[in-house]
């Protein structure tokens, strides 16, 4: 695998130690332009101020529904609340990719649509419930229940809805049919629900980090480092603040470590130029980049037997779950590698040698976004200098590639300071749960309870 013509093409991708300590130098300026008052409209990583604070008591109660548009699956979710006990039902919709590009009053018709359909299958369209909206897109906060769309990512590109309140735009929506109603409390980013969800039963969690389609962190920022912060400044000093990291190095800053590939995926993207960061780490584009990265080795006639497989010439078919279930083979095997590319992708001619490559370039594709995710994470730790800090993860990267974990392990653990622990948490219940809770301590405040 190991051959010179193989690393000529691959090395890369591979990061040595003196480059992720620049990549944290960086990210910390851009996070601290990002939080600057005079500096802020010209940052990428945006900072933005989420005027989520407390974290639930524990003591919140009550019914309450939920939407999560932005990652994998759109959910409709009615969650019911007594103190710690959480009871989700939830439905899984799809959203057409003739929708995800359409109009924006189709997109929030059909989440109307769904919402319906959910709410009668539950018996409570005569109900008026508080709904917490994961919007999981970068989004400039009115407050908790208005947000206004900063610009689409990750495939989306609905029109009319770029500067426009996202909350009032599902008001209207559900106005339109008639047929029920809610009340929109909050709007939330998944890493924020995420963060919520894992706060709920960890104190100490203080990052929220997404690695699913897309990748994006949040985490809990004393309120003196917001210069843009207009909220009160009442206990906790404090305010989640969603980074919008994705777009870390849209400046250029990044270019000493984009590779050709890298470049490649930006320029066919609908988001040309932006999200240069989530483009090197997040669900939508690693196995593009693996693809990528095979054809260059085939045609320099280093697999493959230099005969290039028609099916790889297609944008996308090599997908991203590929990456999860080939680096599962144990060491001496590559029975699954061998088998996705027979069956699923029919490459009859594909060697073991072949499934060998194929296996280490997904490796090196999928270690370059743990690190980098993980290099994001101890910037943010060494920043906050909290003696310990969970981070609660969501997203299917994370979730299901065998490495990730341990590979963002190891690289906090080269960098961070040694005064600081940490720990990666999976947060099971997704972002609706968080969304759910950050409705409930919206709506307890609305009705004036402690
Ligand atoms: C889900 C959350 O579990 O994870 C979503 O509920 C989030 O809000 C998603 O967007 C991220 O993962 P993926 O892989 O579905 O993009
Ligand atoms: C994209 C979105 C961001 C979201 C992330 C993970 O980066 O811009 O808001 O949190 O994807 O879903």
């Amino acid at each position: 695998v190991t051959n010179s013509k193989v690393q000529a093409i691959t090395a890369p991708l591979c990061l040595s130690d003196e480059q992720l300590r620049k990549c944290m130098t960086l990210f910390l300026a851009e996070m601290k332009k990002g939080l600057g008052k005079e500096t802020n409209a010209a940052a990428d990583v945006k900072m933005l101020p989420t005027y989520v604070r407390a974290i639930p008591s524990g003591q919140e109660e009550g019914k309450f529904l939920a939407l999560d548009l932005g990652g994998t699956n759109f959910r409709v979710l009615l969650i019911d609340l007594k103190g710690r006990s959480v009871k989700m039902s939830s439905k899984i919709f799809n959203v057409p990719q003739e929708i995800m590009v359409g109009t924006g009053a189709a997109l929030f018709d059909h989440i109307a649509e769904c919402m319906y359909r959910f709410m009668y299958a539950e018996g409570i369209l005569d109900q008026v419930l508080p709904l917490g909206f994961t919007f999981s897109f970068p989004c400039r906060q009115l407050g908790l229940a208005s947000a206004k769309l900063i610009r689409w990512t990750k495939g989306f590109s609905a029109s009319n809805v770029e500067g426009e309140d996202v909350a009032k735009l599902l008001k209207e929506a559900v106005k339109r049919r008639g047929d029920f109603d809610v009340d929109i409390v909050a709007v939330v980013n998944d890493t924020t629900g995420t963060l919520m969800s894992c706060g709920h039963s960890t104190p100490t969690a203080f990052i929220g980090l997404i690695l699913g389609t897309g990748c994006n962190a949040c985490y809990m920022e004393r309120i003196e480092n917001v210069e843009l912060w207009d909220g009160d400044t009442n206990e906790p000093k404090e305010v989640i603040i969603n980074m919008e990291c994705g777009a870390f190095g849209d400046n250029g800053v990044l270019d000493f470590i984009r590779t050709e590939f890298d470049q490649h995926i930006d320029n066919e993207s609908i988001n040309k130029g932006n999200q240069k960061y989530e483009k090197m780490t997040s669900g939508m584009y690693l196995g593009e980049l693996v693809r990528l990265v095979l054809l260059k080795l085939t045609e320099a006639g280093l697999l493959f037997g230099g005969k290039l497989p028609a099916v790889l010439k297609k944008k996308d078919v090599f997908y991203t779950k590929y990456l999860s279930e080939i680096e599962a083979d144990a060491d001496e095997t590559v029975t699954r590698s061998h088998k996705i590319l027979r069956d699923e992708l029919g490459i009859s001619y594909a060697t073991k040698e072949d499934a060998e490559l194929v296996r280490y370039v997904c490796s090196l594709v999928s270690s370059r976004a743990a690190i980098l995710a993980a290099i994001a994470m101890v910037t943010i730790m060494n920043h906050m200098k909290r003696p310990m800090t969970t981070v609660g993860i969501d997203g299917s990267v994370y979730k299901y590639h065998p490495k990730v974990h341990t590979i963002m392990t190891e690289t906090i653990n080269r960098f961070i300071d040694p005064n600081l622990k940490f720990k990666l948490m999976l947060s099971e219940d997704g972002s609706g749960k968080g969304a759910a809770l950050i409705a409930a301590v919206a709506a307890y405040q609305k009705a004036g309870k402690p």
